[in-house]
């Protein structure tokens, strides 16, 4: 069973998501820990509900980012934590926690990667005016969102849109696709040859994920 850290700053509905998944028997995995940097963060009421360990870890108590990300790290590892998943976690990931987590660090951007990374990525969607939009999961890397994609989901951006309502039909599609990666990445069927992820057989169902809305 894989087993999982998840690293949360807010609300926690990706977090959510996940268990779902794992309760309904759609993903064999086990939540280890909870990881959150707000300690306010409603991701540890949902934490709670569950039995599942959470941890709030102050950055304010560290004298860098670095040693704030290395005492992450420590904690993951204690726990045997085997794939990291970034669910709303709104910070960008520094060297000590990467390099221990080399492709195993995943996360959800509400936004068709390369398009619009960073904060806001509905409001960016909107605000520029694009017809489509959607989320990705993607490995971590040293960048903001920069590191190689393994799912998207698309969806469409309608004239009346605002940023709440393109968010909120983008979210449906993120708690689609963040446990459906995990999934695949549980198979061992993710591959990653320099950018690209490359998902392995039975189905070449991950590879073009197309949301049926858009026809
Ligand atoms: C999601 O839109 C996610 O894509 C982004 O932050 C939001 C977190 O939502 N990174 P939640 O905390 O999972 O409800």
């Amino acid at each position: 069973m894989l087993k999982l850290g998840v690293l949360a700053s807010g609300r926690g509905s990706n977090f959510q998501a996940i268990i779902d998944s794992i309760e309904a028997g759609a993903l064999r995995a086990k939540i280890e820990l909870l990881i959150v940097d707000k300690s306010d963060a409603y991701a540890i009421e949902r934490a709670k509900k569950h039995s599942i360990e959470h941890l709030f870890i102050n950055s304010k108590e560290f004298s860098s980012k670095g040693a704030f990300f290395s005492s992450i790290k420590d904690e993951l590892i204690k726990r045997g934590v085997e794939l990291v998943v970034l669910a709303g976690f709104m910070r960008v990931v520094k060297k000590p926690l990467i390099d221990a987590y080399t492709n195993r660090i995943i996360n959800i951007h509400p936004a068709l990667l390369p398009a619009f990374p960073g904060l806001h990525g509905q409001r960016q969607a909107v605000e520029y005016g694009v017809k489509i939009s959607g989320c990705t999961v993607h490995f971590v890397d040293e960048g903001m969102d920069t590191g190689p994609v393994i799912i998207q989901a698309a969806v469409p951006v309608c004239s009346e849109d605002t940023e709440e309502s393109l968010s909120a039909r983008i979210l449906m599609q993120e708690h689609r696709i963040l446990p459906e990666a995990i999934r695949l990445y549980s198979e061992g069927r993710l591959k990653v040859e320099g950018r690209r992820v490359v998902i392995s057989s039975p189905t070449d169902e991950g590879c073009c994920i197309i949301n049926p809305m858009l026809g």
